[in-house]
């Protein structure tokens, strides 16, 4: 018999790439939960939204009552939570929004789930939970109780929802999963990869914030969705497992724009390093992944990936076009008078 799973947040990035691949394993029926903001789209998932085993709710999960009433109708084997307010510039501006869906929501989640026996909860979190790490890489059991030196509204509404995913496991079975920066196909064009591609392929120029030398784990949105299968089946009650892989040698944010550029064909003043930088920009993001690659985890080429979702989005113009106005708004806002970007 078909397993039966609520994925929160299935009409946004990620969490359309996990939709999309636990229905191709034909193993489960998949309910999506989304309230559809800016962030979330259908079209995401237009290839599937016709089969019997995928079935798409419109709600908010921060509303108690519509939740606690899906949860019980539903009565999934497990809830796998990707729903999230998930831009850091958008939490600077507007940072009540973020603890309401983050953390609120993710109570709410946790609650109803209990309440209908739900067995298993999968939720998401970031690596931001750890903050900035100058050299070596963060364990799971590094992140402090609480916010820590999680810098932005959002990577502090993601480290307290992040505690309180793990305080239930007395309640139900919790895994928590700490991706890196994720890229790929279906990404917002707010997020610095596909907007630095969607800038490119409009011939703007791509806007590298400071000096430029900040480095990520550029995580492919399809490794991340595989993770989360992994763990959904072998994690481990109250467990945090790290999801990023390891570059050699790392990557510079201004390393990653020099590639695109070049890629693109572009010339050299297309890159422009801006006066403008976020505020407490966490400097290196690290994690140590050995939990995960014991549950035989690993990910692809990244550069083959990039090369992939570059392909991607010059074959998509139609979706993320007219996604761009929205996606640009919040620079101009975010930008410190004097300091605007050069869009
Ligand atoms: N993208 C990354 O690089 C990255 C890295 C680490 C962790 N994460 C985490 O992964 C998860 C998914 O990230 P993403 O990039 O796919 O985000 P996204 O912004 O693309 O998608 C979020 C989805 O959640 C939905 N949503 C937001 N608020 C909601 C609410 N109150 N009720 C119901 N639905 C709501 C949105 O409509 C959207 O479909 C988030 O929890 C995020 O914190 C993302």
């Amino acid at each position: 018999m078909k397993s039966n799973i609520i994925v929160t947040g299935g009409a946004g990035f990620l969490g359309s790439h996990f939709v999309r691949q636990m229905l191709g394993t034909d193993t489960c029926r998949v309910t999506n939960v989304d309230c559809l903001t800016y962030a979330g789209d259908l079209r995401r998932l237009a290839d599937v939204s016709d089969r019997d085993d995928y079935r798409f709710e419109k709600l908010d999960i921060a509303d108690e009552e519509p939740i606690k009433a899906l949860m019980a109708g539903v009565r999934p084997d497990a809830v796998v939570h990707y729903a999230a307010e998930s831009h850091v510039t958008r939490s600077e501006n507007d940072p009540d929004r973020f603890y309401r869906t983050n953390v609120e929501g993710t109570r709410v989640l946790l609650d109803a789930a209990v309440a209908a026996g739900v067995k298993r909860f999968v939720h998401v979190s970031t690596d931001e939970v750890y903050g900035s790490i100058l050299e070596g890489s963060f364990k799971e059991s590094d992140k402090p109780d609480g916010v820590g030196i999680a810098a932005s509204p959002y990577s502090k509404s993601k480290a307290l929802a992040d505690d309180l995913a793990r305080s239930y496991s007395d309640r139900l079975e919790v895994v928590v999963v700490r991706p890196t920066n994720a890229f790929g196909p279906w990404q917002f064009p707010e997020k610095v990869f596909p907007r630095w591609v969607t800038r490119g392929l409009r011939s703007q120029p791509m806007l590298v914030w400071g000096d430029g030398l900040y480095i990520r784990q550029w995580l492919f949105a399809e490794d991340f969705a595989r993770a989360v299968a992994l763990v959904l089946d072998k994690g481990e009650n109250g467990e945090a497992y790290n999801i990023g892989p390891v570059h050699e040698p790392e990557i510079t944010n201004l390393a990653l724009a020099n590639w695109l550029a070049e890629f693109l064909g572009l010339p050299a003043d297309s890159i422009q390093m801006t006066g403008y930088d976020r505020p407490d920009h966490d400097r290196r993001y690290a994690v140590d992944s050995t939990k995960i690659r014991a549950l035989g985890w690993r990910s692809g080429d990244v550069w083959d990936q990039f090369t992939q979702s570059v392909d991607w989005f010059r074959d998509h113009r139609d979706w993320w076009e007219s996604l761009i106005a929205e996606a640009e708004s919040i620079y101009a806002d975010a930008a410190p008078a004097g300091k605007a970007e050069p869009v």
